[in-house]
Formats: structure tokens, sequence, C-alpha cells
């Protein structure tokens, strides 16, 4: 059986009181559901120290993003370094919102990847179509290509620690979910490009989706065979909502 995760992207919202009081509620909760599904935090960087002290060992923390450099003048941004004292597992990289309005290009994704693994952080790498390539027929094509530049390096030690989320960039934070058909179609694409490299890396990769997962579609998402969680923005800023989508796994 393949490890499940579910992933909350706070995105730039909260403040110290909300995370606290999140952080604690959800651990009890990352307790309880710990056989059946990983939950998982990304609060934004300033709020780390507050789910660090409020959470329990259960609830795991992700970064939104990492620096793509060691350390050093590169003002604004925080290093994989930082993040693996803070006891950081995961870190979500290459998210559409970070390649569309902020540069990260899929060289520089590859890059983070790489940062973000030599310190022991497992990225959850984001790929996933806008709709007008959606529309012009070239989804896979777009897939292939951001994953191929971002997984090309790495060798098998590393590619063990990715998990993949498919984020079609029509679906994030629009209402407009993906049926579960379409993405279980990009899901199964992604482990068969990940088989290219190696089968066994692939059959174990948790690929999970994100964009507009809510606790009333995401039974129906998570029974396919391919999508191993769920990747939340707007839902996981909501306790009794977030806490509806984790245990719609299994
Ligand atoms: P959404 O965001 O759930 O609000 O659509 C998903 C994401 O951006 O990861």
């Amino acid at each position: 059986m393949r490890r499940k995760i579910v992933a909350g992207n706070w995105k730039m919202n909260g403040n110290r009181q909300f995370a606290k009081k999140l952080v604690e509620d959800l651990s009890s909760v990352a307790g309880e559901l710990k056989d059946s599904v990983e939950i998982v935090i990304a609060p934004p960087f300033i709020l780390m120290a507050d789910a660090v002290q409020n959470k329990t060992s259960d609830l795991k923390l992700a970064s939104q993003n990492v620096s793509n450099f060691d350390n050093g003048a590169f003002t604004g941004e925080t290093s994989a370094d930082m993040l693996a004292e803070f006891g950081c597992q995961y870190s979500i990289i290459g998210h559409s919102e970070r390649r569309a309005l902020f540069g990260d290009l899929d060289g520089v994704v590859a890059n983070k990847v790489a940062k973000s693994l030599e310190k022991g952080i497992s990225p959850i790498l984001c790929v996933g179509e806008t709709l007008e390539e959606r529309d012009a027929e070239k989804t896979l094509d777009v897939i292939r290509g951001q994953l191929d530049i971002a997984l090309k390096d790495l060798n098998e030690q590393q590619l063990k620690q990715v998990v993949v989320a498919y984020e079609p960039v029509w679906a994030i934070g629009t209402g407009k979910t993906a049926t579960p058909e379409q993405a279980q179609s990009v899901h199964a694409f992604i482990r068969n490009e990940v088989a290219v490299k190696s089968q066994l890396i692939a059959n174990a990769m948790p690929i999970i989706y994100g964009g507009s997962v809510k606790a009333r579609n995401a039974k129906e998402l998570f029974a396919m065979a391919d999508i191993d969680g769920g990747l939340i923005g707007g839902a996981s800023l909501k306790f009794e909502e977030f806490s509806e989508i984790c245990k719609a796994i299994g």
C-alpha cells in the first residue's frame, strides 16, 4: 500500500493565534488518523515557529518554498538548512503561483528540488497545465516537460524521496475541480513517466492531487487508483473541512 498524504498549503494566510489553534486541533486528528494518512501543514515561514511549538510529531511540517541557494546575500530567501533545523519534512516546490508570479521556472524548480533533497527534505513537486494548454491538448506534454527537468539529475535514492502533486492551474482556487477521471488519467501518466526511471520507485511514489479539493469532492478523487491524497489550499484553513478531507482517505 502506498503512503497517503494530505497537505494543507496555507499560502499567505493566518496569524500566530490562528496557527496555534489550527495546529493544536490538527495534531489530534493527525494522531487519530496516522495509520491511514500523513497530515502535513505548510504555514507561511513566519508562522513556522508557532507551528513547531504547538504541534505534535504526528502532524508533519512543510515549507511553501525553499531557496535554490545555500546561504549568503539572498535577501528574503529561506534555505533548506534553516527549514531542516525546524524539522520540516517536506517542501512544496514549483507551485503554479510560484511559477507564474515569482519566476520559479523549470530550471529554478530543479535546483530547489536538489537543495531540499540535500538536506533530507522531501520535495512536493507541483506540476500542472493551464486551461489554454489543456484546450490545446498539450496537458501531457507540459507535465512531461516539467517532470523531466525537475527529476532528470536525481539518483534513485533521491527520487524515492519525491512526492508529486498534480495541480491543474485552472482548478486552483477557482472552485473548478478536475473530474476524478481527468485527474486519474494524468496521475497514471505521471506514474508511467517515473516508471521509465524505476518501476519500483514509481509504484511507491505518492502522487497527490490539488485544485479545489473540498470535503464534498475529496472521497471520489481519493478513490482513484493513482491518487494518493491531496494538496489543499483554501479548504486547509478551515479545521472541520480539512479534517473531513483527511478522513476521506481510505
Ligand atoms: P485550492 O489550492 O485548494 O485553494 O484550489 C490548491 C493549491 O494551490 O495547492
